[in-house]
């Protein structure tokens, strides 16, 4: 038998129904906020992924799906959304179109080559937003009460967390800092972080070690570099949730795994879904555009975690709908097709092929959840009538099959 790779899951019944209810909720909460659906491709240039989530990130260095192509293009599965519609963004040259906003939505599979556990798949599915051309922090805030409006429809309850991340002027004097500072506690530091001290010292900051994160309570605070900039769009940004009545808590070492951010960073946790605990995150990356060879552009954005949201919704209860249609003899199964072709423009119709006792259409009327079972006997066929029983109701009729 042949089954799935390690860490990837089919969706079937419940669990795709449960999928597609949260794809619908997002749509719908980002139609309304002005985003339209974008669409790019699963394989990319692993040069992109290298420039914009960074080289030095654990997705770039550790998780990616990258090979040969037959015709020697060195490509990689995507690992995230963000790098292909900033991609799309610049190849379309909607960069040069200044003072235009561009606001895209997608969702679809990720893949990153992780140690497969609960909640941490290799391929698992994203929903999304980016937009672009808008720097005003208002947007940063307009973004995060989108996902807490997503997460409401839902019915899920979330922690949120921010950060800021600075900005090119206030970001490389504070890593100075930082490194000064993690060279000093070096010994003590674990081996992953002494070597990100060189290549990423930023994230440092999340390590998981407890040894790192005690040594780190003293480590500088970039939320007391922050220019002046920076500054006021992250006390905007707080005001702003304080009004709207958003709760969140400022972590100081919320880095985010990858490298294109600056300014306002946040993640959405939940604690009933064990370690795996962020259900979305995202953030302002205003040099991206720039970096993948676009006009200056500021963007934010954030992704959502399916697989992850799938364990904590609850879903809407299904009340009975549509028709059920069965016949109780071979000669009237045909009749069933044209009334089955009628009632499918307006309602949903399940047709059984064979004829069979009223009691197991009745039972499998029941299984398919249709409010309605309709049934040709023999008098009903006789007659051009057909046999309808409202299974909310408990009321049943005979009607002429033409006024069905
Ligand atoms: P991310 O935080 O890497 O951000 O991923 C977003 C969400 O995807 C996570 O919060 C989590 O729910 C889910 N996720 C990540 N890895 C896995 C996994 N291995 N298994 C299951 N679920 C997972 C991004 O990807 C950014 N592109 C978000 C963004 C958009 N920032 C700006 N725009």
């Amino acid at each position: 038998m042949i089954n799935a790779l390690r860490g990837m899951k089919d969706l079937t019944f419940e669990e795709s129904e449960r999928f597609v209810h949260i794809v619908n909720t997002a749509t719908k909460i980002a139609t309304r906020y002005g985003y339209n659906y974008i669409e790019t491709p699963i394989l990319e240039e692993t040069k992109l992924f290298k420039r914009s989530v960074g080289e030095s990130s654990d997705i770039v260095g550790k998780e990616m799906y990258q090979f040969m192509d037959k015709g020697d293009n060195d490509v990689c599965m995507r690992p995230e959304g963000t790098a292909g519609v900033v991609r799309s963004f610049v190849q379309a040259k909607l960069d040069r179109r200044m003072n235009e906003k561009f606001k895209f939505y997608y969702y679809g599979p990720m893949f990153r080559y992780e140690r497969p556990q609960k909640g941490r798949l290799r391929e698992f599915h994203q929903f999304g937003c980016e937009s672009f051309g808008e720097g005003s922090v208002y947007e940063d805030f307009s973004i995060i009460s989108m996902v807490g409006d997503i997460f409401k429809e839902l019915g899920i309850g979330y922690d949120l967390e921010i950060n800021s991340l600075g900005c090119p002027e206030c970001m490389p004097p504070y890593r100075e800092k930082l490194i000064g500072f993690l060279n000093e506690c070096k010994d003590e530091l674990c081996e992953d972080c002494n070597r990100r001290i060189e290549t990423n010292p930023i994230r440092v900051l999340d390590c998981k070690n407890e040894t790192c994160q005690s040594l780190l309570k003293d480590s500088p605070k970039l939320m007391t570099n922050l220019c002046n900039s920076c500054d006021t769009d992250f006390k905007k940004l707080t005001q702003l949730l304080d009004d709207a009545n958003i709760s969140y808590k400022v972590d100081t070492h919320l880095v985010r795994g990858l490298d294109y951010y600056s300014k306002t960073a946040f993640e959405f946790v939940s604690n009933n879904i064990g370690s795996q605990s962020a259900i979305a995150g995202g953030g302002r990356y205003d040099k991206l555009v720039e970096f993948l060879d676009g006009k200056p552009t500021p963007a934010v954005g954030f992704a959502l975690g399916i697989e992850r949201i799938m364990e904590l919704v609850q879903m809407p209860e299904l009340s009975r709908d549509g028709y059920y249609l069965g016949a109780m003899d071979e000669e009237a199964i045909d009749s069933l097709f044209p009334l089955a072709s009628k009632k499918r423009m307006t309602d949903k119709v399940t047709v059984e092929y064979a004829p069979k006792k009223l009691k197991a259409h009745l039972k499998n009327a029941d299984k398919a959840n249709a409010r309605y079972c309709a049934v040709i006997g023999e008098n009903e066929f006789k007659n051009s009538t057909i046999w309808v029983k409202d299974l909310v109701e408990k009321e049943e009729k005979t009607i002429v099959q033409n006024n069905f």
